[in-house]
């Protein structure tokens, strides 16, 4: 092989514009780069055998490296993250000095050609690639790359952000969330929704739970003017009253010059010198009001002089502006990160996450529920048809179930039942001897482990719980007819608990103004929220998916911090 001339890399592989060129003989090149991604050789059903014989570039990183044949050729596993696979690539001596390859973490591009591997070797692999020639190497030092071959704990691999997603597990786990928000955003064109970006610096606080971060620049103002003042301290009293003095003095010398019938160019000076001593002092009286600390107007911190003149925050739902959309064009929805300052140091909990909330005119909670339940269904089909391989992978390391909790969910119409129901089903089963933490009572907010208990244990599939007490939910859900519960509506999945929230809006502007009131919420910020019921008010639901939560349901993971690229929680915010 090695006296072989490898063709210029152009024409390496045909470019191929078909979508599905995994049955033919031709090897789909990167449309914008002049390498063969490894999924589009390794991807296809065949697993490659049908292109032996055809000469590739491919480019990736080294799993795993090893020297055989004393030496004289080395096999490298290679991924480039396009699929779980890695290609099994096999370097001759010849070719390249071996020892520069091996190391776990290179990386490399090769020319090779593509060959079915000699039978009895063992492999699972129905094509190798034998090298041509090393184009490119990006060498690791292996004294300090902190992703070795052995496989390093979740926790650890944590510690390096910047680096995990090298990883098979967190590369898989990157691939699905792809294919989720690319589920999403097809599900909902295909139902004719519009996707409306919704702002992440607000004003108004959705949910009403004081948990918002705010967004200030008064504090580095008054860190730098601290700085400042500590460099140039304020002028004193006293150097006031010296700018004062020559004001004076300067304004007398002009009436001087006045009263003299000094020439014009005299008395023009003059006055050029007043307005500069005017100027200076105003400066110097200015520069003495600078206090250290953050202004305040009556003891309270003085927002006006805030980057928008108000306090703002980052949003922890887009619900509340998403609306204002649907109140116009009917059914829209937003996905974006949302922000959430609650002190949870859980495995279900994020300060910073992602969140689907479509919004539907014209519906009611029933519509609601049916949305939500046909999009989650939806999302677990499009996973089992699009990413097998990498579902195959959760199934293998970290949970058995994974695939078929997605078929049973694909293919299984959720429980339903309402609050009080679920309260009842939980008593009963106290009644009968289960523990649980949190006492269970009609008013309670359902707990992780109540929750949990109903989907895992006794539906044993998703379930939406609806028609909760108002007490325990948002000003902006609509009350039913008995005036004690709200057309509000979660959906409970195993493994994770609630999945979504959502619920029917309060359309009746009578009606929210006194849920407003009776949580002690201020309504002046509310105004234009309050506004939709004021023109043309219509029935409206919604609901919002923690996007995190479904890769968790989907991939079996345990913790919600490796299934975001980069998790921010308590004490944390890499990079
Ligand atoms: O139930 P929540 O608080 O509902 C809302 O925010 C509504 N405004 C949505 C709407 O109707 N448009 O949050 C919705 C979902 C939860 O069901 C949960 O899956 C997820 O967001 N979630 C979190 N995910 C990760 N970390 C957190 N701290 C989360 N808080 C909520
Ligand atoms: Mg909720």
């Amino acid at each position: 092989m090695g006296d072989e001339i490898p063709p210029p890399a152009h024409q390496l592989a045909s470019v191929s514009i078909s979508s599905d060129a995994t049955s033919s003989t031709t090897v789909q090149k990167a449309r914008f780069s002049d390498r063969v991604r490894i999924r589009s050789i390794l991807g296809r059903p065949d697993g490659g055998a049908g292109l032996a014989g055809q000469k590739v570039r491919i480019s990736g990183w080294v799993k795993t490296g090893r020297e055989q044949g004393k030496g004289s050729f080395a096999f490298l596993e290679v991924n480039d993250g396009s699929c779980p696979a890695n290609l099994q690539v096999m370097v001759d001596a010849s070719v390249s000095d071996l020892s520069r390859l091996i190391a776990t973490g290179t990386c490399v591009t090769v020319d090779g050609c593509l060959k079915i591997p000699p039978e009895g070797k063992g492999t699972k692999q129905k094509v190798e690639l034998s090298v041509v020639e090393v184009i490119d190497v990006g060498a690791v030092d292996t004294a300090t790359y902190p992703i070795p071959k052995t496989k390093l704990t979740l926790e650890r691999l944590r510690e390096f952000p910047h680096l995990r997603s090298r990883t098979n597990s967190i590369s898989a786990i990157a691939r699905i969330r792809h294919a989720l928000a690319i589920a999403t955003h097809t599900f909902f064109d295909e139902e004719g929704f519009l996707y409306i970006q919704t702002p992440i610096i607000t004003t108004s606080d959705c949910e009403g739970a004081g948990e918002m971060f705010q967004v200030t620049t008064l504090i580095n103002h008054t860190e730098k003017l601290e700085r400042d003042l500590i460099e140039n301290p304020p002028p004193t009293e006293a150097d006031v009253e010296a700018a004062r003095a020559i004001v004076k003095a300067r304004g007398e010398a002009v009436a001087q010059l006045k009263a003299a019938k000094a020439s014009k160019e005299e008395i023009t000076a003059s006055v050029a010198e007043l307005n500069e001593a005017k100027v200076s002092l105003a400066r110097t009286e200015e520069r003495s009001r600078l206090k250290p600390g953050l202004p305040k107007v009556d003891g309270k911190i003085d927002y006006s002089q805030d980057f928008f003149g108000r306090q703002a925050f980052l949003t922890v739902s887009g619900q509340l502006q998403v609306e204002t959309y649907a109140c116009g064009l009917s059914d829209v929805y937003t996905f974006g990160p949302t922000f959430r300052a609650e002190n949870s140091h859980t495995s279900r909990h994020l300060a910073e996450f992602w969140m689907v909330e479509p919004e539907l005119a014209f519906a009611d909670l029933e519509d609601d529920m049916n949305c939500a339940e046909a999009y989650v269904r939806y999302m677990c089909k499009w996973l089992l048809e699009k990413r097998y391989d990498d579902m195959e992978l959760m199934a293998k390391n970290f949970d058995k179930g994974c695939i078929d909790r997605l078929k049973l969910v694909a293919s299984t119409p959720f429980g339903r039942l309402t609050y009080t129901k679920a309260i009842e089903l939980l008593e009963e089963a106290v009644a009968k001897g289960k523990k649980f933490e949190n006492p269970v009572e009609w008013g309670i907010d359902l707990a992780s482990e109540h929750e949990r208990y109903l989907t895992e244990v006794v539906f044993q599939k998703p379930l939406i719980v609806y028609n909760y007490p108002k007490g325990i939910k948002a000003f902006y859900m609509r009350l039913n007819d008995d005036g004690k519960t709200v057309a509000a509506m979660d959906v409970l999945v195993p493994k994770v608990g609630e999945l979504i929230g959502g619920s029917q809006r309060e359309e009746r502007i009578d009606v929210i103004m006194e849920r407003i009131e009776e949580m002690g919420l201020p309504v002046e910020p509310y105004e234009w929220y309050l506004d939709l019921r004021r023109y043309g008010t219509a029935k409206h639901s919604g609901f919002g998916l923690g996007f995190e939560r479904m890769v968790l349901f989907a991939t079996g993971m345990d913790n919600i911090r490796d299934v975001i690229p980069f998790p921010r929680y308590p004490g944390r915010a890499d990079l």
